[in-house]
């Protein structure tokens, strides 16, 4: 047996240029091969032709690779080449949030029956420890709550919109500049990201498994500058928030949404590319890891730490690293978002008639929904007014009955308040 971990690594992009250059210390791992899409492609590393393939059947299919590395993302091909590895008795290290969410029970189950690790630090929150502290650490805890930033990508592009006043759409090229977003950018801001992500999470910290499609989903893409606006004159900051909870029944709420957050909490003030992630928790009680949640030596950070606890271990047991493993879960049960109970701040154009803010008052109050503000600054010219409602904790399901009943006012905006 090698006494150097050796290591195959499929994608060699963002992130496993970052783990590639970053590997170059570490004198007891060897990268033998890398797969890629194109070869020939100019790249910001330069790596030895002879360990490149186009194909990585080659790379899991090779005996001398003890860790695969995936850094490529998305279901498919990628389930197909760390299914065949597992198979061939490879560990795997992946910041494949994607594949976790969507097909985390099969690739567990799979490790298990083949004794191998799957380790994916850098699949959550980018740079952030926050696996390997759950898994172990945090271990004795009963965590029933989380409240987290978790991409990059739309907190950054939600910063500088609200802080220097930048347009939407230079934003989001910036983070693609700098390797914060993915390949397709819709899975940050239309809010897939930190769905996966916190479909993973929440899966270990309940200990309960959570499937990818009871998670309830909405981006930033429909935010408007104006609601940025009104949110600062209210005390609050607009944030993308991915939340968990779960009771005594097993019963678990889990989504991903913006959410106006006051300026007195911890989470407003996580800006650009930073996340952070709030558990709650018995015997621990509150606590929040924050870093860098994406880019290119952020999360190789994680990789490599992944990979480093593979190859402290190797060739000395035959049970690598028990507490990262992911044994049987239950399954918890989704709640409907609609059953849910939540603040809500609403924006609407209103003609200027008598008694229109009363009107809206009486709908609130028909549905059991108390008002903890509502504002109206002047009249516009072509005669509506803008007003801004925020309500005490009511029903969603109430508050949609809101938005249908006001057929003569335009409702621009529904966003949650924390
Ligand atoms: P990326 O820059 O688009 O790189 C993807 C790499 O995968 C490229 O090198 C590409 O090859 C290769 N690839 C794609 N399809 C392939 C195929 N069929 N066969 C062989 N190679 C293939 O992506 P990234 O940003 O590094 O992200 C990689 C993974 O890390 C994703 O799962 C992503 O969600 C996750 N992640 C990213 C970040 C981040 O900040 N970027 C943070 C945490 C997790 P070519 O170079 O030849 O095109
Ligand atoms: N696109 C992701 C983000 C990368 O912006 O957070 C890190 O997972």
């Amino acid at each position: 047996m090698s006494d150097k971990l050796r290591i195959g690594i499929i994608g060699l992009g963002t992130v496993g240029s970052g783990v590639y250059k970053s590997l170059e210390k570490f004198d007891n791992v060897e990268i033998k091969q890398i797969a890629v899409r194109n070869i020939n492609k100019p790249r910001s590393v330069e790596v030895p032709r002879e360990i490149l393939t186009d194909n990585p059947f080659d790379l899991v299919n090779n005996p001398e690779i003890d860790v695969v590395v995936e850094l490529m993302g998305g279901v498919e091909p990628a389930w197909s080449y760390i299914e065949t590895a597992l198979k061939n008795g490879k560990h795997i290290v992946t910041a494949n949030k994607e594949l976790l969410a969507k097909k985390g029970e099969e690739l567990f189950n799979l490790s298990e029956e083949h004794n191998r690790v799957v380790l994916y630090e850098a699949a959550i929150a980018g740079g952030i420890p926050i696996i390997m502290p759950i898994k172990t650490i945090l271990a004795g805890n009963k965590i029933t709550k989380i409240q987290a930033i978790l991409n990059g990508t739309t907190n950054y592009i939600l910063t500088k919109m609200d802080a220097e006043g930048a347009s939407y759409e230079d934003v989001l090229a910036d983070a693609q500049r700098l390797g914060y977003a993915e390949t397709d950018p819709t899975g940050d801001v239309e809010g897939f990201d930190a769905a996966y992500k916190i479909t993973t999470l929440a899966t270990i910290s309940f200990n309960s498994r959570i499937k990818f499609e009871n998670v309830y989903r909405e981006g930033i893409t429909k935010i408007r500058k104006e609601d940025m606006q009104k949110s600062n004159e209210l005390g609050y900051k607009i944030k993308l928030i991915a939340s968990a909870t779960i009771d005594e029944n097993n019963n678990a709420d889990v989504r991903v949404h913006p959410m106006l957050v006051p300026k007195s909490a911890m989470l407003a003030h996580i800006d650009y590319v930073t996340n952070a992630v709030a558990l709650s928790g018995h015997p621990i009680g509150n606590i929040v890891l924050s870093g860098p949640g994406a880019g290119e030596f952020p999360t190789a950070s994680s990789v490599i730490g992944d990979i480093l606890a593979i190859a402290r271990e190797f060739g000395t047991t035959e049970y690598l690293l028990p507490m990262m493993r992911c044994h049987h879960h239950s399954t918890a049960n989704p709640v409907d978002i609609n059953n849910t109970y939540n603040k809500y701040y609403l924006s609407i154009t209103a003609p200027n008639a008598i008694g229109v803010i009363a009107k809206i008052g009486a709908i609130c109050a028909s549905k059991n929904i108390s008002l903890s503000s509502i504002l109206q600054k002047g009249v516009n010219e072509n005669n509506t007014a803008e007003i801004t409602v925020i309500t005490e904790e009511c029903l969603e399901k109430s508050i949609k009955e809101v938005v249908s009943e006001l057929t003569d006012c335009e409702v621009n905006s529904l966003i949650r308040v924390m």
